[in-house]
């Protein structure tokens, strides 16, 4: 099982890593097969498994729910829970609350926030003192999309990148065991990641990043739409997807399915479960 330690050993090894997003059962299971170190129940889950628009509306309990299946899929990731819009700024005492639950009732190892204002690197202070490893998040970071002004690339300006790079400093001196840059350029990406002990872990951030992170929705061609150019998609599964339901209700219109063989038979049939998985 891969542990906290195993990742911040990655980056004294120089071995470069990948996380990615999952928000259910079966795509853990995929993603542990494929030997994937970290998985993310990322609130990202909003746009793709619920259809929001922006990550703001995800709550505590949306991350709870897909953790719970998550943890129940992977057997050998690390496995990062994010804390949702709302859960961890108001309060230290919410931020408690919020954590209890997704290492607890979700089975995570670790936790996720983002930002570094006072109250939030407080709060990365005080969980990591409490023994709770986590995962800071800076550059482009989604729940202040309206604050922000939208989907924006970070760090343009040499004003913004240092400010990156002090936050960044800040959240590692408060205990973070890694940090995602999201939406930076990638000289921003290799002055933070060679300025920190902690990895860094890039969406969108260039190739200087100790780790890389997608959205599995991304990776796997399933996200429609317009998609940001660090979305590399390495499989078509909507096509597939969109092909194979057409088949079936196409075979079903004709009548093709279900042959014999989708069918049981009555008395002397062989002995079957009628179950799935196994
Ligand atoms: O919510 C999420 O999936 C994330 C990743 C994009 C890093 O924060």
């Amino acid at each position: 099982m891969i542990t906290v330690p195993d990742v911040q050993r990655f980056k004294a090894e120089g071995r470069r890593f990948a996380m990615l997003t999952a928000y259910d059962y079966t795509t853990a299971r995929l993603a542990d097969q494929a030997e994937i170190p970290i998985l993310l129940v990322g609130d990202s889950l909003g746009m793709v498994m619920l259809g929001h628009s922006t990550t703001v509306p995800v709550t505590v309990d949306d991350v709870v729910h897909h953790a719970r299946a998550v943890a129940r899929g992977a057997a050998n990731a690390l496995l990062v829970g994010d804390l949702p819009f709302m859960s961890y700024q108001p309060s230290l005492e919410r931020a408690m609350l919020a954590v209890g639950r997704l290492l607890q009732e979700g089975g995570m190892h670790a936790v996720k926030l983002e930002g570094a204002g006072a109250a939030v690197v407080e709060v990365v202070a005080r969980l990591t003192e409490a023994g709770v490893p986590v995962m800071a998040h800076l550059g482009l970071t989604p729940q202040s999309v309206h604050a922000i002004g939208g989907f924006r690339v970070r760090g343009r300006t040499s004003e913004a990148a240092e400010r990156i790079l002090q936050d960044a400093r800040a959240l590692e001196d408060a205990g973070a065991f890694s940090l995602v840059l999201e939406a930076v350029p990638a000289e921003v990406g290799r002055t933070v990641t060679e300025a920190l002990r902690i990895p860094t872990i890039g969406i969108g951030a260039g190739p200087h990043c100790d780790g890389q992170v997608l959205v599995v929705h991304d990776l796997l061609g399933l996200t429609t739409g317009r998609t940001p150019r660090f979305a590399k998609r390495y499989a078509n599964l909507g096509e597939q997807a969109v092909a194979a339901m057409r088949s079936f209700a196409s075979e079903v219109s004709d009548g093709a399915f279900p042959a014999p063989e989708h069918t049981y038979a009555g008395d002397g049939g062989k002995r079957e479960t009628a179950r799935y998985g196994g």
